[in-house]
């Protein structure tokens, strides 16, 4: 294979995360092609990838050696799925999170001949890869390869394996996430949320509790987040900080292990968030942050994500 095609990733689908992944491949010189079955959402995906690159280019913070033309260079669509496919190293799939829709993309793509070693990889937020792997012959080299919202500002990827996965597929993806300064973390095996929304979902219930019961406002709530927590956290996890925060884990777990337990104890039952407490809770949102203005404050935090991330970076080769 000549050098261009040992450079191929098939991107299927050009929706956000299909966009977002086909930035970060072409800034780390990577011949994209990108996949949709709607014409025009390829030409608008093309449109709003050089605003997005554009914007990033002109605040210095883009993450790639090459030229904003350059990126733009490597970065091709089409409409026919085996053109996509064929000659890719790697195929990230980033279609609708619906299962049977999934499933449908990915027998389509099993039918395409590719070579051995091609990682097939999906963005699923949600569906574990044996619902949606089972049925292809290539299923060996199958895997979730979840991004964090929005991939650009947020390096971690999650590698989730179905259980016929073969480990050396997961190692081509985590070494190739690597290459495109991705941070892959791998699971050993599949779990609802995976791990990052499985974390997340376990903040969302402790924190529903507080509001809806009434311990806190919800500022307050927010507060103990981003002026609290979060400086732990942007820089290290939950056991680290427990490791460090007395002498030593085993120290901390003696100290503080019965509280911890304790406190769990007092977790209410997992409940839908619904009622006179989120209608509260949405007009306090409103009040901070009007639906008309959802977009400002977006591009507010990824002025502070991308602030942040350079500074991490700046600080680890010290
Ligand atoms: P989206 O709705 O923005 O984009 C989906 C794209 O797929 C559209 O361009 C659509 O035209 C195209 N499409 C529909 N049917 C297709 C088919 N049969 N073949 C090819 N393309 C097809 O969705 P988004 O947000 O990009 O999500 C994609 C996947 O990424 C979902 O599985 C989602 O759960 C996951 N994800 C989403 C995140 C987010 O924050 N939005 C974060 C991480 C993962």
């Amino acid at each position: 294979a000549d050098t261009a095609t040992m450079n191929k990733i098939g991107i299927i689908g050009s929706g956000l995360i299909g966009k977002s992944w086909a930035m970060l491949f072409a800034c780390s010189g990577y011949d994209v092609m990108l996949y949709d079955v709607i014409s025009d959402q390829l030409q608008s995906a093309l449109v709003d990838i050089e605003a997005q690159l554009s914007a990033l280019y002109k605040e210095g913070l883009q993450r790639s050696s090459l030229t904003l033309a350059e990126v733009k260079g490597h970065i091709c669509t089409t409409t026919i799925l085996e053109e996509c496919v064929t000659g890719a190293i790697y195929i990230q799939e980033c279609v609708p999170e619906n299962r049977d829709l999934k499933r449908d993309v990915w027998r389509q793509i099993d039918d395409v001949i590719t070579p051995d070693d091609v990682v097939f990889a999906t963005s699923t937020s949600a569906i574990v890869p044996s619902l949606l792997s089972d049925h292809l012959k290539k299923r060996h080299r199958f895997m979730v390869a979840h991004p964090a919202n929005p991939p650009l500002l947020n390096p971690m990827v999650e590698l989730v394996p179905a259980p016929w996965t073969e480990p050396a597929a997961v190692e081509r993806a985590r070494a190739l996430m690597e290459v495109i300064g991705q941070v892959p973390i791998v699971l050993n095996k599949e779990i609802d949320g995976f791990v990052q929304a499985r974390i997340q979902a376990a903040i969302i219930h402790v924190a529903w509790q507080l509001v809806s019961e009434d311990y806190v406002d919800v500022e307050s709530l927010e507060t103990a987040m981003s002026e609290g927590l979060g400086g732990w956290y942007a820089f290290m996890g939950p056991f680290d900080v427990k490791h460090i925060n007395a002498n030593g884990f085993v120290d901390s777990n003696k100290k503080y292990g019965a509280m911890v337990e304790q406190v769990q104890k007092t977790f209410p039952k997992p409940e839908l968030m619904q009622g006179p407490a989120a209608e509260k809770l949405t007009r306090d949102l409103e009040q901070w942050t009007p639906s008309n203005r959802l977009a400002d404050r977006c591009r507010w935090r990824d002025r502070r994500m991308s602030a942040l991330l350079q500074l991490k970076r700046k600080l680890d080769e010290e």
